[in-house]
């Protein structure tokens, strides 16, 4: 698909079924659907760091979502899912709904955030590799996997164990 331009904006309570529609058509199974509606009941929920992608003709195509995790005993974030309408990937709506969440987390004066995903994807977005700053998981996960962001150049990430939120199981 060509590249567009996308719009991006925090979700509002008319956009979580289009949000369950991209969750069930981008992973294979309702988990990341059903998480999302968890998290939005869970005290983790962070009002104004679900982001969605937008596109031109008012498709909501892409949704990157950061709730509360802790590093050892620093608060933190967590960018899961990051998800988009198999119809538009590879569109840039992804990397703009990453981004744009980003943003609204330093606005809100969040420091760092974990994710776990494509080792291919996220350094673009600044992440590398968590276990080069002492930061681990409770499971096994290939070690390229865990990636971790400081959004604050004079805060350093802390070193520790990831603590999800408890809807993410982990
Ligand atoms: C991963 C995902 C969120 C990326 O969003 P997107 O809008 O498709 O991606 P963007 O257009 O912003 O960026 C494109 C780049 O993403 C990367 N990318 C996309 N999907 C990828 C995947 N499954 N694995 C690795 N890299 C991927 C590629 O490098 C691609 O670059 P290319 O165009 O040169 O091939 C989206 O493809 C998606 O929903 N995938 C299925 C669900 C998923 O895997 N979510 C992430 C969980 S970690």
């Amino acid at each position: 698909m060509a590249e567009q331009t996308w719009h991006t904006r925090p979700e509002t309570t008319a956009d979580a079924p289009a949000i369950r529609e991209i969750l069930l058509g981008a992973f294979l199974t309702a988990e990341e659907a059903n998480l999302v509606d968890a998290l939005r009941e869970d005290a983790s929920w962070i009002d104004g760091l679900s982001l969605v992608a937008v596109a031109e003709d008012d498709t909501v195509a892409g949704q990157a979502l950061l709730t509360r995790c802790h590093i050892g005993q620093t608060p933190a974030l967590c960018l899961a899912p990051c998800a988009v309408l198999p119809s538009h990937q590879r569109s840039g709506a992804g990397s703009a709904a990453i981004r744009a969440a980003l943003a609204a987390a330093q606005e809100q004066g969040e420091a760092f955030v974990v994710v776990l995903g494509h080792p291919e994807y996220y350094p673009r977005f600044g992440f590398d590799r968590a276990s080069a700053h002492g930061i681990s998981l409770s499971i096994e996960v290939p070690d390229e996997a865990l990636m971790a962001l400081s959004l604050d150049p004079a805060r350093p990430l802390p070193s520790g164990v990831v603590r999800y939120a408890a809807p993410f199981g982990i």
